[in-house]
Formats: C-alpha cells, sequence, structure tokens
C-alpha cells in the first residue's frame, strides 16, 4: 500500500506530522468533544431530572472515551497490520472485545464494592469503635437492607451508589439538619420516616433538611420506606450508632 506520509500529491512533501494529523484528528477531536460533554454537560443537567453522575461515573465515562479514541488513533496511525484472514479477523475481534469489557468490568469490581459480596467488604474496610457501631456497619451492608446500592461513606472506603447523598459526614451533618431534634432522632426520623425531610443536596448551601422537596435543592425521594417493619429494633439502635459516628474527616472516627 502507498504510504502518504512522504508523497503528497504535488510531488512536495509535506511535514509528516501533519499527515499523521490527519488521519487521528477524528478520534482525537470527538474525544475532546466527549471528554467536554461528561465533565461539562453532564455536571450541568437540571437537577430537577433527579440524574446525578458522581466522580466514579464521570471517570468511568472518561476512561471509556480516551479509551475507544486511543484505539482508533492506534488503528489509524498506522502501526496495527490489518489481518489477512478470517480466523485472524475474528481473534482480534475477540481479542478487542475481551479487552474492552474486561477493562470496564474489571474497573467496576475494583471501585465499586457492592459488586463483591458485602461480607468481604466488611472484611476488609475493618470495623473500628464500639460493638454497637461495628454491629451497626454490618446492617448497614447487608444486602438485605441494601443501604449501600445508593450511600457511598468514602471516609470509611464503603463505595457504593450515588443516589443518595455520601454518609462520610452524616453523625456531623445530622446535629444540624433540624432544629430542636438530636443527631440520633433525626437520624432515626431519615430511617423510619425518610420523607418527613428532604437531605439537602451539597450544592444547595444548605444544612437543614427540607420538609417540601425542592428537587432544584434536595435528593429526590428515594430512600426505602417500611424499613421499621424490616428491621429489628437491635438493629436500628446499632444502625443509628455506626451513623451517629461518621464525622467526615478519615480516620477522625
Ligand atoms: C434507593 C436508594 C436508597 C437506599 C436503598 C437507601 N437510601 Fe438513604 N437516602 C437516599 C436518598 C436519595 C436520600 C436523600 C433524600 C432523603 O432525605 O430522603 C437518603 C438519605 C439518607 C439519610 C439522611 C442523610 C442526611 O444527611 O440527611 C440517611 C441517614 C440515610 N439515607 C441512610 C440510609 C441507610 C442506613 C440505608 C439502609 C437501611 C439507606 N439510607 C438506604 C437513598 C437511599
Amino acid at each position: 500500500m502507498n504510504d502518504p506520509v512522504n508523497t503528497a500529491p504535488n510531488g512536495a512533501s509535506t511535514p509528516a506530522w501533519r499527515q499523521r494529523w490527519r488521519r487521528v484528528k477524528g478520534p482525537v477531536l470527538s474525544a475532546v468533544a466527549g471528554l467536554a460533554l461528561i465533565w461539562g454537560g453532564l455536571p450541568s443537567l437540571p437537577a430537577a431530572w433527579g440524574v446525578r453522575f458522581g466522580m466514579p461515573y464521570l471517570m468511568f465515562f472518561s476512561l471509556a472515551v480516551v479509551g475507544s479514541a486511543l484505539f482508533f488513533v492506534l488503528l489509524n496511525w498506522g502501526p496495527i497490520r490489518h489481518p489477512r484472514s478470517a480466523l485472524a479477523t475474528f481473534a482480534s475481534i475477540v481479542l478487542v472485545y475481551s479487552a474492552t469489557v474486561g477493562g470496564m468490568v474489571a474497573f467496576g469490581y475494583w471501585y465499586y464494592p457492592q459488586f463483591e459480596t458485602p461480607r468481604a467488604t466488611a472484611a476488609k474496610t475493618g470495623a473500628t469503635g464500639s460493638g454497637a457501631e461495628k454491629r451497626g456497619k454490618d446492617v448497614f451492608l447487608n444486602p438485605q437492607f441494601n443501604c449501600f446500592a445508593c450511600h457511598t461513606i468514602e471516609t470509611l472506603g464503603i463505595r457504593g451508589g450515588q443516589r443518595g447523598p455520601d454518609l462520610s459526614a452524616a453523625g456531623k451533618e445530622a446535629e444540624a439538619r433540624k432544629p430542636g431534634l438530636s443527631a440520633e432522632d433525626y437520624l432515626r426520623e431519615s430511617l423510619l420516616d425518610p420523607w418527613a425531610c428532604f437531605t439537602p443536596l451539597p450544592a444547595s448551601g444548605l444544612t437543614q433538611c427540607q420538609a417540601v422537596a425542592d428537587p432544584a435543592k434536595t435528593y429526590p425521594q428515594l430512600m426505602p420506606p417500611g424499613l421499621k417493619e424490616r428491621m429489628t429494633e437491635g438493629q436500628l439502635n446499632d444502625l443509628v450508632a455506626f451513623l451517629r459516628n461518621l464525622r467526615g474527616a478519615r480516620g477522625e472516627r
């Protein structure tokens, strides 16, 4: 095949870099546009839509965009020889498929503990504090209640879902959520009557909970109702003790 790098149509030689740039321009510009959309567009979606993408999602999407752009850059740059036989074509498709899908699955397993069995997570992150707190953490990680499907506790390395607030400082924040209500009572109310008062979004700058759900300022209604029936009084007390001691800064707990 004719390599156009050094032979321009008029016979004069065009700088190689310009030729190369022309070949990889498409994927590079698409990746830049994709990244702009991910980091500029997604975080500014209207809060009323109730869709929020946390840092891990943005990272994941970015990796996917950069990864696929790199793939096409490599393909167009030249070093990859095109397969000659049907078998080689099939093998390269399988290889690319397992590398990309495998990479994504590996990222998911590494990043999101909810894909693991919660027991392994509990052992890995190690519980500290009083007996009640330790038991409360087990309740939190219990798949029966599924708290980590929606809540992350970044300070404890519990990287769960992002639909609810990060509970890293839930105990401290509970002190100011509802004037006249103790932190313990607020936490208890959040669990037993979750829609009584809504957690403000961090970006709203509010610290108190909001009696009326305002989608621009609060999280959507997702806390599962009916925990009272599904949890024993002991489990509830342990869970409140665990949450009460989440004070934010790493290691402070
Ligand atoms: C389906 C998703 C979902 C599940 C499952 C879930 N939560 Fe929530 N949680 C939310 C959302 C969304 C909010 C914020 C809206 C609100 O205040 O009701 C919230 C709020 C909270 C709050 C109040 C935080 C604050 O600072 O005001 C606490 C505490 C809490 N959840 C603990 C738990 C615990 C413990 C469990 C498991 C028993 C759990 N959540 C299960 C979605 C969920």
